[in-house]
């Protein structure tokens, strides 16, 4: 089954919006297999945000995303890559649509809520990073037979 990791930023810790975000994924069908809230360690933010270290906006990003606590997932399911990435919308949330989490959330690209990988490689390197293979938890969800034909 395909993985992806997606990660409750800061300011939707502080938002009260962790539940709403797992709510969306588990009513979606698609399922979580690894989770934990963490304040991320200096290396760790470097290494999930390698792409970026260059760019203008990174010490922003990185001062950010290290002002308090996260929720780090692992979640499963059929294209959980692309589907997750359409349920969070677009980068930022000014042009993302409604019914997305960003479109309904947020205002502002550098508070945009959450994170989700981006390719199936993508998904492989991030969750690497964050979760050791024996946090990851993998079962059979009951209603699996209502949800994949
Ligand atoms: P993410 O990685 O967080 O899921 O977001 P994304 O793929 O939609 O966007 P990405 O290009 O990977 O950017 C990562 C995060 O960096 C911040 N950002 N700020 N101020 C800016 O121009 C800017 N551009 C990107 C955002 O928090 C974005 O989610
Ligand atoms: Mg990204």
């Amino acid at each position: 089954m395909d993985r992806t990791f997606l990660m409750v930023k800061p300011d939707g810790v502080q938002r009260g919006l962790i539940g709403d975000v797992i709510a969306r994924f588990e009513k979606k069908g698609l399922k979580m297999v690894a989770g934990k809230f963490e304040k991320l360690p200096e290396e760790r933010v470097l290494e999930h945000y390698a792409e970026h270290v260059e760019k203008p906006f990174f010490p922003g990003l990185k001062s950010y995303i290290m002002s308090g606590p996260c929720f780090l997932m692992v979640w499963e399911g059929k294209d959980v890559v692309a589907i997750t990435r359409q349920m969070i919308g677009a980068t930022n949330p000014a042009e993302a649509a409604p019914g997305t989490i960003r479109g309904d959330y947020a205002l502002e690209i550098g508070m945009n809520v959450i994170h989700g990988s981006d390719s199936d490689e993508t998904a492989a390197r991030e969750i690497a990073i964050h979760f050791a293979p024996e946090e990851i938890a993998p079962y059979a969800r009951i209603d699996e037979a209502f949800l994949y034909e």
